[in-house]
């Protein structure tokens, strides 16, 4: 029972748009009608106000560890593993949103920070390399959806390297637009509109 309560809770913790928060609140208009239409940090940085976009950042990544780590205290770590791929699901497919989410990229690499730190600092890294030589978002997101697994799974943490798997698969499905873009070398640059 427990862990269906905890997979709930960290399904709407996970749920909440903070991205269409903080850009409503700031009035910086409907993230879903400016750039990409995305809710996430990317497309907040779109407006050009870039302490939002860190907020969102650090919002989505940080509800995906808080997730994984209440559960872990309370539950333990099979709990720990469901609650953060519930906090996902809750970004990408939110119910206050018509299950209209988004990508969950943030709340991925926070979930797996949590979930462990040495992969998670792979993952970030894997990002923030990426994003230094391309300066293209959804790519760096995809560089870090295949490499995170295979880590977790190298690293003997194959709990880790499924729940990272499964996110990473849903990250490929949530950025297909873009994977056709960057296809066509449409993808725009990180800031750019
Ligand atoms: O985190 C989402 C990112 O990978 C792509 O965002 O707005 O360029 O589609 P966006």
């Amino acid at each position: 029972m427990s862990l269906i309560l905890w997979t709930l809770a960290g399904y709407l913790l996970g749920a909440v748009p903070f991205g269409l928060v903080i850009a409503r609140a700031l009035g910086l208009g409907d993230l879903r009608k400016i750039g990409s239409g995305n809710i996430g940090a990317t497309n907040v940085l779109r407006t050009g106000n870039k302490p939002a976009a860190l907020a969102t950042l650090l919002l989505d990544s940080g509800k995906g560890a808080i997730a994984v780590l209440l559960a872990r205290h309370f539950a333990g770590e099979e709990a720990a593993l469901l609650a953060g791929a519930a906090a996902f699901l809750g970004h990408c497919f939110p119910i206050w949103l018509g299950f209209k989410g988004g990508k969950g990229v943030a709340t991925f690499l926070g979930t797996l920070i949590a979930l462990s730190w040495p992969v998670g600092l792979v993952a970030c890294a894997t990002w923030a390399l990426t994003a230094a030589i391309s300066r293209i978002s959804s790519l760096s997101a995809l560089m870090a959806a295949v490499l995170a697994p295979l880590f977790a799974f190298a690293l003997g943490r194959g709990d880790v390297a499924l729940a990272a798997a499964f996110m990473g698969v849903l990250i490929f499905i949530r950025h297909h637009a873009n994977i056709t873009r960057l296809m066509q070398g449409t993808e725009p640059r990180i800031g750019r509109k």
